[in-house]
């Protein structure tokens, strides 16, 4: 049995991290089994919008599996951390927009799950922190790298540095979350924000996507090539020749994937 459950409706597929009695840490097989349904997501024709969230009402994912963590070394620690931060990279690199339903405790592992998100909707008793040096131990999937790309260096450094959690509102403000709502309109939320996505070329979402995650670190100039070269190939595709000849013929477009 997976510990993800899995909903696919009206081309959304919602993911649940499935483990509440353990506030859905993730441990070896958590991750595995989250890395094969992110997968078979991202195979899966009918699926142009993933939403990533968990199981019960108290957390998203309270972090690594740390009674797991309790007896590694470092070699045991460096494959953890490595799967950890393939499935990250997996999340990230997808070419289907995936939406982080953030419906309480985001911490350690679970944050980073949700920065590596593309959008991040909290529900307003939801908590962030990366509370890893309370522990003796760092970040490893990939904490230090993204919080200082979504908030700002300072920001990050005091919040690695202190392991302070901070509210849902404290994450609007600091711009670590898209929307702030209450519990009950959180899945809404995200499917409202897939909804509108949906209407949209896939392809053409795939490629924005792959402009902003190349682009982001690099210098502006290296940025607006690999910008100009994905902007170009698109012309000529089908999706775009549907896409110009309805704005033409005053119409709306059909893409596939469309909601
Ligand atoms: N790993 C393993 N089990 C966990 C867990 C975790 N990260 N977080 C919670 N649990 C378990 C608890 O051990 C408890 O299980 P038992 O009933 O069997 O003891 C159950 O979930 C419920 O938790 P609490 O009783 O602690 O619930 P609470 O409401 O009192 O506290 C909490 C909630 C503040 C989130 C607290 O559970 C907590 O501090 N959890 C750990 C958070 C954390 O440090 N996360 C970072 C982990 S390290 C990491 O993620 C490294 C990385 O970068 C990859």
């Amino acid at each position: 049995m997976s510990f993800i459950l899995t909903d696919i409706s009206n081309h959304i597929a919602i993911l649940t991290i499935n483990r509440p009695e353990a506030l859905n840490a993730m441990n070896n097989m958590v991750v595995a089994d989250l890395v094969s349904a992110v997968k078979s997501c991202i195979d899966d024709e009918n699926v142009g919008v993933i939403i990533l969230t968990g199981a019960g009402d108290k957390a998203f994912v309270a972090g690594a599996d740390i009674k797991q963590m309790q007896s590694n070394g470092p070699k045991e620690a460096l494959t953890f951390g490595q799967m950890g931060q393939h499935m990250t990279l997996l999340i990230e690199n997808s070419p289907k927009p995936v939406i982080a339903a953030v419906n309480g405790f985001a911490l350690g592992g679970g944050c980073e799950i949700s920065m590596a998100c593309h959008i991040r909707v909290a529900s307003e008793t939801a908590t962030f922190g990366q509370p890893e040096v309370l522990l003796g131990i760092l970040p490893g999937w990939g904490g230090t790298q993204r919080l200082p790309r979504l908030v700002s260096l300072g920001i990050a450094n005091e919040l690695i540095t202190t392991g302070r959690m901070v509210s849902a509102s404290e994450a609007k403000l600091i711009g670590l979350v898209n929307h702030v709502v209450p519990p009950n309109e959180l899945i809404d939320k995200c499917k409202e924000i897939a909804a509108q996505i949906l209407k949209n070329g896939p392809n053409a979402i795939a490629k924005s996507l792959a402009c902003i995650r190349e682009g982001f670190g690099t210098s502006i100039k290296e940025g607006l090539k690999i910008e100009v070269d994905l902007f170009s190939k698109l012309f000529g595709t089908e999706e775009a020749n549907e896409g110009l000849s309805a704005f033409v013929e005053k119409r709306k477009p059909k893409f596939r994937g469309n909601a």
